[in-house]
């Protein structure tokens, strides 16, 4: 079978793709679907402009990354930035370079819509895996996450942090 490329904005994603995202997330990053969120079977509606890049094969989905535009306080102006998630590719399809491929998407993407930068949560393990992608990571306790305070999360920035402020509070995390 042929692996193509899409990109889909959030309310033309097929629901078959977006199942699979969520039955991949439910098993890798448990955390995000318990206590009171374990029958979600929706992913979140953050922007209509939330835009999906996928590779599939027919509706089997290989690999996934997703870039929500979300409103920060910059420095010294409000910024929209990039946030990066739900980057996954299934274990059959590891290590063929589809992450980095849609990876490569979300970057260009970010520029293209003039989005300040791009940031994303990690764990440390992966932090090399960001980075020879041109990601590099934040101080800690740059960005503290009011709905998780304690979560040790890496934070990792695409793009000119210097647009940051010191300290950033976000209410959520992505
Ligand atoms: C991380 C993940 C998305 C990589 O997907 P992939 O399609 O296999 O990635 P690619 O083929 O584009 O890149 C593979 C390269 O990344 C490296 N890599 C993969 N996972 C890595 C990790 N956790 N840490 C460091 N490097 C990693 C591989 O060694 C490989 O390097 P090479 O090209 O020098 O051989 C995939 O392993 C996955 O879905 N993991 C579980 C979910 C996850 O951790 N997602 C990231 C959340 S922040």
């Amino acid at each position: 079978m042929d692996i193509e490329e899409h990109t889909y904005l959030r309310p033309e994603l097929p629901r078959l793709i977006e199942q699979q995202v969520l039955d991949f997330g439910r098993i890798v990053w448990s955390d995000g679907f318990m206590p009171e969120d374990r029958y979600r079977d929706r992913m979140h509606e953050v922007s209509d402009d939330t835009t999906h890049f996928v590779r599939s094969a027919g509706s089997l989905l290989v690999s996934h990354v997703q870039v929500i535009p979300i409103e920060l306080d910059g420095r010294d102006r409000p910024l929209v930035i990039g946030g990066v998630s739900s980057v996954m590719t299934y274990p059959p399809f590891r290590g063929e370079g589809h992450s980095s491929a849609l990876l490569r998407r979300a970057a260009e993407h970010i520029e293209a819509k003039g989005l300040a930068l791009g940031m994303l949560f990690c764990d440390p393990d992966t932090i090399p895996f960001y980075a020879r992608l041109g990601w590099h990571r934040l101080e800690d306790r740059r960005v503290r996450v009011l709905e998780h305070p304690d979560d040790d999360d890496v934070v990792m920035v695409l793009g000119d942090d210097g647009l940051l402020p010191e300290r950033i509070s976000l209410e959520w995390s992505w």
